[in-house]
């Protein structure tokens, strides 16, 4: 089932939505070399409580932290770590998810450290736009699936992989919820778009194949199968009565 969110549940998205672009900004700042993705955590975490809210990954189905940090060839979920110092060249998805009210927050994007090469800079700016395109495509009574074929659209004949075994996902009163959100072309997922769903779209976008592979020993650490680089943006998204409103954007 599908929630549609009343006025009064809205603005608690809005409210929840807007804090984790604060602290995703606030966060993103303090990336520099030198710095630990444990150190990110903790800041993230110390802000998210000072504003009321809660981090929505701690304790998540046996997450370990509180924010996720993918660094290079880390698709998501990657879990901050006092060892995992950013050096230059490093490229790194933050993803905040905060619990305010009740309801839940999601955005997520990527930071660099110091000089990239351009084919790098281009994945994120493609990742980037990817996003966006996808997003464009929601309007009421559209389909879920407008977002993965216009994404797939822009992003296949560019050459690069996208994830397949991840997807955005409705969001509310629960962290994942219906539907899910492909952001590849495909035949399912065809559900009607409805003023008042509340959804993330949060592509993953690899510089080679679209395969992934799940770490054996945390169970969390998803990594690009060849090696190569990946990148993802992620927001919030609300259906209204004439398109989509984002409500993530900080
Ligand atoms: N924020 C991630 C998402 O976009 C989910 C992280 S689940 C966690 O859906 F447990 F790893 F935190
Ligand atoms: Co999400
Ligand atoms: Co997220």
């Amino acid at each position: 089932m599908i929630h549609i969110k009343n006025s009064a549940e809205i603005q608690k998205m809005r409210d929840a939505c807007r804090l984790a672009a604060e602290v995703l900004n606030e966060t993103g700042a303090r990336v520099a070399a030198g710095v630990s993705t444990l150190e990110l955590n903790d800041f993230a975490d110390k802000l998210t409580r000072k504003n009321g809210a809660v981090s929505a990954p701690l304790n998540y189905k046996g997450f370990p932290k509180s924010i996720c940090t993918s660094v290079n060839n880390v698709v998501c979920h990657g879990i901050p770590k006092k060892a995992d110092v950013l050096k230059d060249g490093d490229i790194i998805n933050i993803d905040i998810t905060v619990i305010l009210n009740g309801f839940h927050g999601d955005t997520s994007r990527m930071f660099v450290v110091g000089e990239i090469p351009k084919a790098t800079q281009q994945l994120i700016y493609d990742t980037d736009r990817a996003m966006h395109v996808g997003i464009e495509a929601i309007r009421p009574d559209g389909r879920v699936s407008d977002i993965g074929d216009a994404i797939d659209g822009f992003l296949t004949p560019k050459g690069y992989g996208i994830v397949r075994d991840l997807a955005g996902h409705g969001i509310g009163r629960t962290f994942h919820e219906e539907p899910s959100v492909p952001h590849y072309r495909q035949k399912r997922h065809r559900d009607r778009l409805r003023p008042g769903m509340t959804f993330t779209v949060e592509p993953m976008v690899n510089q080679g194949t679209w395969e992934v592979d799940f770490d054996p020993d945390d169970g969390w650490t998803v990594r690009t199968r060849d090696g190569k680089l990946s990148a993802q943006c992620e927001h919030t998204c609300l259906v209204t009565d004439d398109g989509y409103e984002i409500l993530t954007q900080a």
